[in-house]
């Protein structure tokens, strides 16, 4: 007779939904459906060689430190390594700051819930904003306000009038949550006016903030913008970035930078997490950021991104219905499409699949509710071929929606 499981199962863990994307994904998996749905990077451009040179000449010549358990906060050849890297890429880093390693972004962003959240606080995230980081606050029974979000990010008026609305109701406020550099879900990056902004009340309403920034190092189009983290005279952003955008994310490699109390506390909370984030992977990592391996490549990056936004814009002036507006990156992995309001877009998909092509409902990234017309594209992972083909058929999925067509 089988075990019935989930009579041991916590009550927390029973509360997590399965990700809709991860479901998506294996739906398109079992049949030959172009998927704009994936937040996959380009495999071509993994530096391989880059990679396996590194990890021989790490595992013969510093073996018995690479291999071996190593400091919680991350080796010290990788925590430099990453410093260095970030002031050469304009990200500020003062003298009260440290970096954590991490097991990529997404653990930097549990270890900022697991060590910041209380149940019942409230977290400010922009409507949509990225999934990860909302079932990370959600494990620790975060509440949510929501900002709206436009082609230039984070709407901070909006933000404002949020912040005042919850004072004057008592709600405990503790941070902002923002990617604002080529959002994920939604591909818009936040100028400057809008960045000083939201640290202007960051420091009125005493929030922390947490900037989440796998993209920036490899944006394709020239604008100007500021870290926060360098915008931050006073040590409230969090920031957290990764190598799975400029790399490969299967090294599983991220970290955080923010003042050494914050991180301190993050180091204690780790350890009961995973000990320490790869030996080996630090080494690697530490070993390609410094030789420039890495950064010499940004550039061929740049080029078959940005060759594949411009697939998917052009794609989308021609077959987008009247009253669709969408977002144009200037780096990251998606588009964001606002389609007319009688199109929601979950139906959407159903027509989509039977199209042959499969996309997120923006729905998904709204943590309060509201997006039914919304919808997550990825140019990263598809060819050029396929994202034309992709956009044409989701052009005639709405056509079959709005015709009742089955
Ligand atoms: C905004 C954002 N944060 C965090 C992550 C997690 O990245 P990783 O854990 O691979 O570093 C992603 C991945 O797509 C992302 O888009």
């Amino acid at each position: 007779m089988g075990i019935d499981y989930s009579r041991f199962i916590s009550s927390k863990a029973a509360s997590i939904r399965a990700s809709e994307i991860r479901e998506l994904l294996k739906l398109t998996q079992k049949r030959r459906i172009i998927s704009l749905a994936g937040g996959l990077p380009d495999p071509r451009l993994f530096p391989r060689e880059e990679i396996a040179e590194a990890a021989r000449q790490v595992a013969l010549e510093l073996g018995e430190k690479a291999l071996q358990y190593s400091p919680s906060r991350g080796v010290p050849e990788f925590i430099d390594a990453v410093k260095r890297f970030l002031q050469r890429h304009g990200v500020a880093v003062r003298g009260w700051d440290d970096v954590i390693a991490t097991v990529g972004s997404q653990e930097a962003l549990y270890l900022v819930a697991k060590t910041l959240i209380d149940p019942g606080d409230y977290v400010v995230v922009e409507a949509p904003s990225y999934l990860g980081a909302l079932n990370a606050f959600r494990h620790y029974d975060a509440r949510f306000l929501t900002v709206p979000l436009d082609e230039n990010g984070m709407v901070t008026d909006e933000l404002e009038r949020v912040l005042r609305r919850a004072r004057a109701e008592g709600l405990r406020v503790k941070l902002v949550y923002t990617v604002p550099t080529c959002h994920n879900p939604a591909g818009s990056t936040m100028p400057d006016d809008r960045r000083k902004h939201l640290l202007e009340l960051a420091e009125e309403y005493d929030l922390l903030v947490v900037e989440d920034d796998p993209y920036s190092f490899i944006t394709f189009e020239e604008m100007r913008y500021t870290p926060l983290k360098t915008l931050d005279r006073s040590g409230r952003v969090i920031y957290t970035s990764t190598v799975s955008k400029i790399m490969a994310p299967g090294l599983r490699i991220g970290w955080i930078l923010a003042h050494d109390e914050l991180i301190s506390r993050f180091e204690l909370v780790r350890q009961a997490v995973d000990l320490h984030a790869p030996t080996l992977n630090q080494y690697v990592v530490a070993r390609l950021l410094d030789s420039g391996a890495v950064e010499r490549r940004f550039d061929a990056l740049r080029s078959v991104y940005r060759e594949k936004r411009d697939a998917m814009l052009e794609a989308l002036e021609e077959h987008m219905p009247e009253g669709s507006r969408w977002t144009r990156p200037i780096g990251g992995l998606f588009v964001w499409v606002w389609l007319p309001e009688d199109i929601n877009a979950r139906k959407l998909l159903e027509r989509a699949i039977e199209r042959g092509v499969a996309f997120v409902p923006g729905d998904a990234f709204y943590a309060t509710g509201g997006g039914h017309n919304t919808m997550r594209l990825n140019f990263s992972y598809p060819s050029v071929d396929e994202i034309r083909e992709g956009v044409r058929r989701i052009g005639e999925a709405i056509a079959d929606l709005r015709g009742g067509r089955r």
